[in-house]
């Protein structure tokens, strides 16, 4: 509520404050990458005292409101009110205030850091700027070819193509003499966690014909397209064993081991079971030497006679 009036009122004061002090930002649009650090500067006149500055940097939400992503109060961070999404991520460099410099820094970027950030800086005068924030994620395309099923007369090929990243695609497929063939392919698409778009596409196409499929991730608002080509038959990868085959190979040595398990544990078994015996025997053989009080006299003929017999 404080800074809604304080920007009313530099708004109101706009013309005379202006004269005195002018903060300018480095940008109009910052680009990041999703996870990298992103740097948005303003620059405002330096020569005041730097223990009474005074920096706010805001999100400013569609809706609205705000969150604190930074505060420097008199010179010193004062982090009590940033907002949980920023908490760690935000940070700036005391030592380029004296440069007329104050730099936001913000690490780990998401998707959803996307938007309008306001920088307010007091220092005798006041002024504010704003800027938008952008992060895209790039798609990085992995592909694979599986051979379907073998038969005499016909082969399948399985194409398939997964990537991540934002902002949202489209999957388009061609083959090598540029036939669309979007309309053959199955593609599903869901949002992880980190509010990236995960796509995933299969085309089944003839094994037998020599040919070089793409498939494409496509945005009209992204200026790039994002290409990967799959080569029939050079990227065809030697057939996965089948499920079942894994199953009873697995269970072939499950077996195995359980078997020399089993040995062994019966093996250790009889020996402690042997064990057990003699112990027992020359504790009872021993029982009328030990009886007698402190010394012991063990005739050590007769406890081997004993035990031989
Ligand atoms: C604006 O949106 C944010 C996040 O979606 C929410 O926390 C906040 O309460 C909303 N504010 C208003 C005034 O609706
Ligand atoms: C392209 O990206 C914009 C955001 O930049 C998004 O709103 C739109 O849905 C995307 N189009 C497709 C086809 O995914
Ligand atoms: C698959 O390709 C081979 C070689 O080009 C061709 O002889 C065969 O007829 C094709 N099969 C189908 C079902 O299109
Ligand atoms: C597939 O076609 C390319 C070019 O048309 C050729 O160089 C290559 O030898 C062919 N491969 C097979 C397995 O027929
Ligand atoms: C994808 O790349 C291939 C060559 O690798 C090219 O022939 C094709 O035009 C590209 N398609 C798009 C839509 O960029």
């Amino acid at each position: 509520m404080k800074m809604i009036l304080l920007v009313v009122v530099l708004a109101f004061h706009w013309p005379v404050l202006r004269a005195l002090f002018t903060v300018e930002m480095t940008k109009t649009l910052y680009l990041a990458e999703f996870g990298n650090t992103v740097k948005m500067e303003c620059r405002f006149p330096t020569g005041g005292s730097l223990d009474s500055i005074n920096v706010y940097w805001h999100r400013m939400l569609s809706n609205g409101s705000e969150y604190d992503v930074y505060t420097l109060l008199n010179g010193n961070q004062d982090l009590q009110s940033q907002h949980p999404e920023y908490k760690g991520r935000a940070h700036m460099k005391p030592d380029l205030l004296r440069k007329g410099r104050a730099e936001l820094e913000i690490s780990n970027v998401k998707i959803s850091d996307s938007g309008s950030y306001r920088c307010l800086i007091k220092m005798g005068g006041a002024d504010y700027k704003q800027a938008t924030l952008s992060v895209k994620a790039p798609y990085r395309i992995k592909t694979h070819v599986k051979e379907l099923h073998k038969n005499a007369d016909h082969k399948d090929a399985e194409l398939s193509c997964e990537s991540e990243g934002y902002p949202p695609v489209q999957v388009l497929w061609r083959d090598g003499n540029d036939q669309d063939l979007s309309k053959k392919a199955s593609s599903k698409h869901s949002v992880t966690a980190d509010q990236l778009f995960h796509i995933s596409s299969l085309l089944i196409v003839n094994a037998s014909s020599n040919n070089t499929y793409h498939c494409i991730l496509w945005n009209e608002t992204m200026e790039e397209t994002y290409n990967a080509s799959l080569r029939i038959p050079a990227d065809i990868k030697t057939v996965d064993p089948p499920t079942a085959d894994g199953l009873s190979s697995n269970a072939y040595w499950a077996a195995v081991v359980i078997v020399l398990m089993t040995i062994v544990t019966a093996g250790v078994i009889i020996l402690m079971w042997k064990k057990k015996i003699k112990c027992s025997q020359l504790r009872a053989m021993l029982r009328p030497y030990l009886n007698e009080a402190n010394e012991v006299h063990i005739n050590e003929d007769d406890v081997m006679g004993k035990l031989n017999h």
